[in-house]
Order: C-alpha cells, then sequence, then structure tokens
C-alpha cells in the first residue's frame, strides 16, 4: 500500500534525524492515516493524520527548523525544477499552522517572486503568469514522532490553461518524492479534488490564504 509504504520511509528519514534531537520510534503505531476515500488513484482528500499532537508556537518552529531541511531533500527527489528552491522564498507564516482540510499537517506557506502580493491579503490576490505558491508540511504523532508530509503547490499558467481551475496547474509532492498528480499534466485526475475544493475561492483567485492567527 502506498501509505504504509511512505510512513515507512518518512520514519527511516527520522531516525537518521534522531541524533539531532527528535524523538522517533517507527515501532510505535500511532501514525495511523485515514483510509483515501474513493478510488486510490483518484483520491478525494488528503491522507490524513488521525491523531495530530498539539505542541506550542516555539515548539512547532523549533521542530519545523529541524525537519527542513530533510522536507527539501526529499521532494527534490521528484525532480519538479521549480519548486527546487521553494525554501528560499517569501515565507508567509510566522508559526506553522495545523490544516485539517490538508492532512492534519502543520504547514508553511512560500511564494516566489512573482506571488509577492499574496502577502497583502485580501487585496493583490489577481496573481500573474508564473507566481508560485508552495506549502511543506509535517505532522506529530502523539508519540512524539515526526512524519514528513507532502508538498502542495499552485502554479499561475498562461490564460486559457485550464480555466475551471483559474489556470492555476495544482501538483502535489509526497515525501517519497513521487509525485501525485499534476494538472494537464501526468495522472492530472489525482489532483482534481484539489481544483474541486480550491474552487470555492473563485472570486479571490481559487486562494484560500493562511489563517489570520498564523500571518
Ligand atoms: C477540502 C478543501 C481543500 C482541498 C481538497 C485542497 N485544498 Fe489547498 N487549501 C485549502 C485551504 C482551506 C487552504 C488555506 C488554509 C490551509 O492551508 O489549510 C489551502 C491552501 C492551499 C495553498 C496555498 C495557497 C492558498 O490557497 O492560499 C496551496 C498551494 C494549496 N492549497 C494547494 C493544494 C493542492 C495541490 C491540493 C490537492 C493536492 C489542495 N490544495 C487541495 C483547501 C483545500
Amino acid at each position: 500500500m502506498m501509505t504504509t509504504r511512505f510512513l515507512t520511509r518518512c520514519a527511516l528519514t527520522i531516525a537518521m534525524l534522531a541524533p539531532m534531537g527528535i524523538a522517533a520510534d517507527a515501532a510505535r503505531a500511532d501514525t495511523a492515516m485515514s483510509r483515501i476515500s474513493g478510488d486510490p488513484d483518484n483520491p478525494r482528500r488528503h491522507f490524513r493524520l488521525r491523531h495530530p499532537a498539539e505542541a506550542s508556537p516555539a515548539e512547532l518552529e523549533r521542530l519545523y527548523v529541524i525537519v527542513r531541511d530533510a522536507l527539501a531533500r526529499a521532494y527534490d527527489a521528484a525532480g519538479i525544477e521549480v519548486v527546487a528552491e521553494y525554501q528560499e522564498w517569501t515565507r508567509f507564516n510566522r508559526i506553522p499552522y495545523l490544516s485539517k482540510v490538508h492532512g492534519n499537517h502543520y504547514l508553511n506557506n512560500y511564494g516566489n517572486e512573482l506571488a509577492g502580493s499574496y502577502a497583502d491579503y485580501p487585496h493583490g490576490l489577481d496573481m500573474p503568469e508564473g507566481a508560485i505558491l508552495a506549502k511543506d508540511s509535517f505532522s506529530i504523532t502523539e508519540s512524539g514522532e515526526i512524519l514528513l508530509g507532502p508538498l502542495a503547490v499552485m502554479i499561475k499558467m498562461a490564460p486559457g490553461f485550464n480555466p475551471v481551475s483559474g489556470d492555476w496547474r495544482f501538483l502535489q509532492i509526497q515525501p517519497n518524492g513521487v509525485t501525485l498528480g499534476e494538472t494537464n499534466g501526468r495522472n492530472s485526475e489525482r489532483v482534481d479534488y484539489c481544483i474541486g475544493c480550491h474552487m470555492m475561492k473563485a472570486s479571490s483567485d481559487h486562494l484560500f490564504h493562511i489563517p489570520a492567527d498564523a500571518r
């Protein structure tokens, strides 16, 4: 099963980080992810951690600093050039924030230079072609294990690329370096569920933005 396979890999990655102070015990089993609904090749929502642990903002930031490099390496394996440097971009949130709709992971939200007006929310949300937003993620389980999560990406393409998604290409890189799918590219149908939910925000260029207390 795909889920099991990527969790095992992540547990291994984190085990390598253990000397840096991350509790990692792959044998403890509160890492259960809920099963995806429907067809695994055509998910209706994100894999979701059943019992995410809570942590203080300072602790979350400390953990993020520790796992950041591991995340970059994991996503690099997918070979998607345009997001290779995402951690050098503007980070729009102050602290990682828990997202129920994005898998119960803690998220960080980055944008490239062309996506600069994302910071001016609720203004300036009409992104130019070439704007890219990328959200990395990690989870903490109740036993203190950290799991690497996916990188969710939106790339603004040329007008007419895909009107239903506001001409955004949605793509997601799994923490095992496999691309789940990309709009109008490989396995496009696997990221249709992204388009469906983001359509709720069609009036603000399909963007939800960051919860106020994490900005
Ligand atoms: C059930 C609704 C839902 C689905 C499905 C969903 N998203 Fe989101 N997305 C959100 C919400 C809400 C936010 C803002 C808050 C947050 O991050 O949780 C967001 C934020 C984002 C952002 C930051 C830009 C913004 O909107 O402010 C990106 C990038 C993103 N999502 C990519 C994706 C990708 C890629 C997928 C599919 C693999 C996806 N999303 C699926 C609800 C959803």
